[in-house]
């Protein structure tokens, strides 16, 4: 079966490619220069040969989004919906990765995968429109909705984290935002997971099990950093402003994937207890 991943230098593109590569697939890592998202003929030409195509290209930075919705719109919507075509026409199937952030984040008990979105943020918006124009290219396509993802090849929250509380020795971290923090090598073994019990196509969460807040998962990450924990300080979202709104509830349901039989990924403070080494590794080297 011949794999291409798209956006595979990324966080979680790397570890998708890598978690291929260990299984011994036949896998294509492609990245910006290899394909043009914009353009359908290059979308076609890099999928040639693909059983499975999964998308892990976005623009991703939420904040920058609020004001360059054009550009992420160009990437996260007509960029997917490209792909999604350009997957359909091959015969191949798309794994789609999508957000948390499609919800308005007022639940009060996990969202389920048919809930409906409503994004509240720019980012949220052009993601929520690129579920949309996977779902419209009518193929076999599944959408992967993850959230709070840390991983070793990326900038991500216990990074930042662990080079504040080892720079500064104190922290104020938003107590009033719930959600799953997860690590890239878990969805990487999801994904594959799916496409090898053949889920049908629709929509899926893949984040760990349980729930915390930032603030929780902080205090977890400052303690595998051999930090005192108690250095982590709450504070509120009023508090610590961001240009684009923060979801205060994104907490995902695993309904889905329990139907077809994967198995969700473990508990949240679990998963990072198994990770915290090899996410840590480059935050130490540069303290
Ligand atoms: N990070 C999170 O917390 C999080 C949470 C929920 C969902 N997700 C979703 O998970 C997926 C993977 O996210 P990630 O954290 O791995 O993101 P990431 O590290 O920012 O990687 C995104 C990749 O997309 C590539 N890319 C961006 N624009 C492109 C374009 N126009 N053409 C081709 N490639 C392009 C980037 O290439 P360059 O490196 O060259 O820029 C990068 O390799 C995304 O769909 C994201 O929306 C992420």
């Amino acid at each position: 079966m011949r794999w291409v991943v798209v956006g595979a230098r990324g966080m979680l593109g790397t570890d998708v490619v890598a978690r291929l590569e260990r299984l011994d697939e036949d896998v294509l890592a492609l990245g910006r220069q290899d394909v043009d998202l914009s353009s359908p003929d290059s979308c076609a030409a890099a999928l040639a040969g693909a059983d499975v195509v999964v998308n892990c290209a976005a623009y991703t930075a939420v904040d920058d989004a609020e004001t360059h919705e054009d550009e992420a719109y160009a990437v996260n919507a007509v960029g997917a919906g490209n792909l999604a075509r350009a997957a359909t026409a091959a015969g191949a199937r798309l794994v789609h990765l999508s957000t948390d952030y499609v919800f308005d984040g007022t639940a009060t008990a996990p969202y389920d995968e048919d809930a409906p979105t409503a994004p509240r943020s720019a980012y949220g918006r052009t993601k929520a429109a690129g579920e949309r124009a996977v779902a419209e290219s009518g193929g076999d396509h599944l959408v992967v909705r993850t959230a709070w993802l840390y991983g070793a090849h990326g900038a991500c929250f216990p990074k930042t984290i662990a080079r504040a509380a080892h720079a500064r020795g104190a922290l104020d971290v938003v107590d009033d935002q719930h959600g799953q923090p997860t690590w890239t090598v878990d969805v990487a073994d999801v994904l594959v997971r799916l496409v090898a019990t053949g889920a049908p196509a629709g929509t899926y969460h893949a984040t760990s099990s349980g729930a915390t807040t930032w603030h929780g998962f902080a205090q977890r990450v400052v303690e595998s950093a051999g930090l005192d924990p108690a250095i982590v300080a709450p504070t509120t979202s009023e508090a610590f402003v961001r240009p684009a709104p923060r979801p205060a509830y994104s907490v995902l349901g695993h309904r889905r994937l329990v139907e077809v039989g994967v198995a969700p990924i473990g508990s949240w403070d679990e998963r990072w207890a198994a990770a915290a080494a090899a996410v840590l590794a480059e935050s130490e080297e540069r303290v």
